[in-house]
């Protein structure tokens, strides 16, 4: 396909919009402008079908132990209540707990509202804060941000960074007695969550506040990890679980996701989870050619494994969701930066590409460039929401034509005798007409898929992060890796452990490279001012 022109299979295929979109209630894919035909889609197809990815969906929705290095399923869809789901693991019925703790959320985010549960000094709380990292933080924040409500009546905050300046950004302007701190970890051993649990329950005490109120009143966690929880002092009634079957980067389902409710109520949250169940239902039961998750999965790969793009970028021409490529890229790039299969042999073709990207329109006025007249092959999912959350018109139309515009003209591009007769119209002629005209033509035919929201409500918010939720799978799936590990994140983890210790003058345990050593050495030397 080498030479197959975008533009001109649109100028061939009158239909080809109408047969490369697919419309869910509230939420469209158009895929048109990707370096696809029908030949290319029944291979991809093909390969699908000779990975048994029907089969592979339908064990993940049956909670079969898919995360085969953890041993455990990867169940988050139960935490949706699809009803067409049997909510079993290893033949016990896990609805009644899902169902208690969902209710145990509802009971303390109404007392919360409702001013019954009160700070120190009987203080109604006005401000919580989510203490969590990665999984624990990038969900959570990206659903507040996005649906954000200025009626609220808690203002919410997030600190996920082991950056002093995080915590005393976040500290600087609250009453300790009106905040309520949610401690997210499903391990609770995560070093910048519980560093930054400690020095706020530290600042609860420096302010006066006594040991009983400070963890009854002013401390909730969410934790798979009980007895750590219960050795941090945590109340029983204060602690929330999640479950072994809930990835971090898939649990803004679960209790993780308790700030979403404090910030934007019950009811939201439960919507959020309806649309997710939507998306559920439809992944698994939609015929795979007409399967977004499925066809956004193998466009996807399409472009990693055969054209040999590198990174995929995800434009949300949508304020709200500027913190969706952030959250994107742990769920893409933790689950299937992998370069191991599951039948433990090294793979000899590309997984998981770099996910990237901001809220348009200011990317055009930074990297856009690149996507147009530079030399790599970027993918791009343009995300758009047709009614505004706004009454700004005149904006919404500029932001709406601006998301058109990009994806057609890096599709369409500018050949050379256009490009002369745009400078032509520029007065431009002769030697200098011809000087410029390289630094003019943009190449096109660069793939885009749109992902166009009729409305951005809780519901339409759930269909599309569970979309890319299974479009990751889907991958995963194809590429025969386990997206639901993540062991490349513990060496770091591990060798920071040591290198702390010799920050804070403890001996060293291991030699270091020269480089690190060297490093280290300045550290020591500069952090001592003379
Ligand atoms: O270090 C990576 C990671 O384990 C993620 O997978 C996870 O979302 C994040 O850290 C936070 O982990 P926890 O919720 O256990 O604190």
């Amino acid at each position: 396909m080498d030479r197959w022109s975008l533009r001109q299979s649109f100028q061939d295929d009158p239909q080809r919009f109408s047969r490369y979109s697919l419309e869910l209630p509230g939420l469209l894919l158009d895929y048109s402008k990707n370096r696809i035909d029908d030949a290319v889609l029944a291979q991809l197809l093909v390969l699908a079908t000779q990975v048994d990815l029907a089969g592979q969906i339908r064990r993940m929705f049956a909670a079969e132990p898919i995360n085969v290095t953890e041993g455990r399923p990867a169940f988050h869809v139960a935490l949706r209540g699809s009803g067409q789901l049997p909510l079993r693991i290893n033949g016990q019925d896990i609805l009644p707990e899902v169902r208690q703790i969902r209710w145990r959320m509802r009971e303390l985010v109404t007392a919360v509202h409702e001013r019954r549960w009160l700070g120190y000094g009987d203080t109604p709380i006005t401000d919580v804060v989510n203490i969590g990292i990665g999984g624990s933080d990038l969900g959570p924040r990206m659903v507040v941000e996005a649906l954000a409500d200025p009626r609220a009546s808690v203002r919410t905050h997030f600190l996920a960074n082991v950056d002093g300046q995080a915590v005393e950004r976040v500290l600087a302007n609250l009453n300790p007695r009106a905040t309520l701190f949610i401690i997210n970890s499903k391990s609770f051993s995560t070093l910048e969550t519980f560093t930054n649990a400690a020095t706020c329950r530290e600042w609860l005490r420096a302010e006066g506040i006594p040991e009983e109120a400070l963890t009854s009143r002013h401390f909730v966690a969410v934790s798979a990890n009980i007895k750590a929880v219960a050795a941090f002092g945590i109340p029983e009634a204060n602690r929330f679980p999640i479950w072994d079957w809930v990835g971090g980067r898939y649990s803004l389902w679960s209790a993780t996701g308790l700030v979403i409710p404090l910030a934007l109520g019950m009811d939201c949250f439960e919507q959020l989870l309806a649309g997710a169940a939507m998306m559920d239902e439809h992944f698994l039961n939609a015929p795979l050619a007409a399967n977004m998750p499925v066809l956004l999965g193998l466009i996807g790969l399409w472009y990693v494994d055969f054209w040999g793009a590198q990174s995929h970028a995800v434009l949300p021409y949508d304020e709200r969701l500027e913190k969706l490529p952030a959250w994107l890229q742990q769920l893409d790039m933790e689950s299937n930066g992998k370069r191991v299969r599951l039948d433990g042999q090294f793979v000899d073709y590309d997984t998981g590409p770099i996910i990237w990207g901001s809220a348009g329109t200011n990317g055009q006025h930074a990297f856009f460039q690149l996507l147009h007249q530079g030399t790599r092959l970027v993918p791009i999912d343009f995300i758009g929401c047709v009614r505004p959350g706004h009454k700004r018109l005149d904006h919404h139309h500029k932001l709406l034509g601006n998301f058109l515009a990009q994806s057609k003209a890096l599709m369409l591009g500018r050949n050379e005798s256009e490009t002369r007769q745009h400078l032509q119209t520029q007065g431009l002629a002769g030697a200098a007409l011809e000087a410029m005209l390289p630094h003019q033509i943009f190449p096109g035919n660069q793939p885009s898929n749109s992902l166009l929201v009729e409305e951005l409500t809780p519901r339409t918010l759930g269909m599309l992060l569970a979309l890319y939720e299974h479009k990751v799978f889907v991958q995963g799936a194809i590429w025969g890796i386990n997206s639901f590990d993540q062991w490349g994140v513990e060496l770091g983890k591990r060798m920071a452990l040591g290198l702390i210790d010799e920050l804070n003058d403890k001996p060293a345990i291991a030699t270091h490279d020269a480089s690190t050593q060297g490093l280290l050495d300045y550290c020591h030397r500069w952090s001592r001012p003379n």
